[in-house]
């Protein structure tokens, strides 16, 4: 791997490449195709790289939690983060691996699988849902997981946010899909964004990385790191402040 910006690097040193700058921070972090694309074949896994999946590892290594919309749980599986020893250093004074929180209104999951039956006590599974969601499936969520209410009819993400830092999980990694991250750009809560570009071209009717309501929010290039063709960006959301100083 080899920094190209904003110096020049080889072999960066990846938990120092993507610390934190926050305690309270909210890191989107996506693949797509040069084109624009989210999902290869319905998922992530054909456009990622020996690369990306190295960066995913440090950025949940480097989370106090990791949300996902349902979708993507179900789409692409997920169970709980498993701890890793490269993870020590970096999670010292917190949890071994972060709690997964799985944002949903209908709670159409698999409440048997491995992300509600193989959690850690340290890690249980977080369930952020809405008020409308059937109350069945709630009492049996609140059995395997912790449930979050943030809502009536759909998760006001905002309020989970807020939820998620008054439980001392303020680094937020948020690894899709583009219905949530496209609520979470609307309502401003995008501080950061690691894309990883995958050089293919795939064309189809993939979603790009943000699929819902339109809005707009500058960013600037904070780092890119180049391996096997594929480039690993840091955006960072501008703020007022960065203008001004
Ligand atoms: N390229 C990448 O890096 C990447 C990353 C992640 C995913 N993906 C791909 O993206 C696809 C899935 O993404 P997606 O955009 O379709 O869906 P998504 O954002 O993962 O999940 C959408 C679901 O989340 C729940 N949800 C979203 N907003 C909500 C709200 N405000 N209140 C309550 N629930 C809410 C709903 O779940 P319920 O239906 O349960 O109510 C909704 O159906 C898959 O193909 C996956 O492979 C790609």
């Amino acid at each position: 791997m080899r920094r190209i910006h904003p110096d020049v690097e080889d072999e960066p040193d990846l938990a120092a490449a993507y610390a934190y700058p926050r305690d309270a921070w909210l890191r989107l972090n996506m693949v797509a195709s040069v084109d624009g694309a989210a999902w290869l074949k319905g998922r992530s896994e054909g456009l990622s790289s020996r690369g990306d999946k190295r960066i995913f590892g440090v950025l949940r290594g480097l989370a106090d939690v990791v949300m996902a919309g349902a979708a993507t749980v179900r789409t692409e599986g997920y169970g709980p983060a498993r701890p890793r020893e490269s993870w020590r250093a970096l999670r010292e004074g917190r949890p071994p691996a972060p709690p997964i929180a799985v944002v949903t209104r209908r709670l159409d999951l698999d409440l048997g699988g491995p992300l509600f039956t193989e959690t850690e006590p340290y890690a249980p599974t977080i369930v952020v849902t809405t008020e409308s969601a059937p109350k069945d499936r709630r009492d049996e969520a609140g059995r395997r997981a912790e449930v979050i209410v943030a809502g009536d009819d759909r998760v006001d993400l905002a309020l989970a946010v807020r939820e998620l830092r008054e439980r001392g999980l303020g680094r937020i990694l948020c690894e899709g899909g583009p219905r949530i991250n496209a609520q979470l750009a609307a309502a401003g809560l995008v501080d950061e964004l690691a894309l990883t570009v995958s050089p293919l071209l795939v064309a189809g009717d993939a979603a790009r990385i943000m699929n819902g309501v339109a809005s707009l929010t500058p960013m600037a290039l904070a780092q890119a790191i180049e391996e096997d063709g594929f480039l690993f960006c840091r955006y960072v959301r501008e703020t007022r402040d960065d203008h001004t100083t």
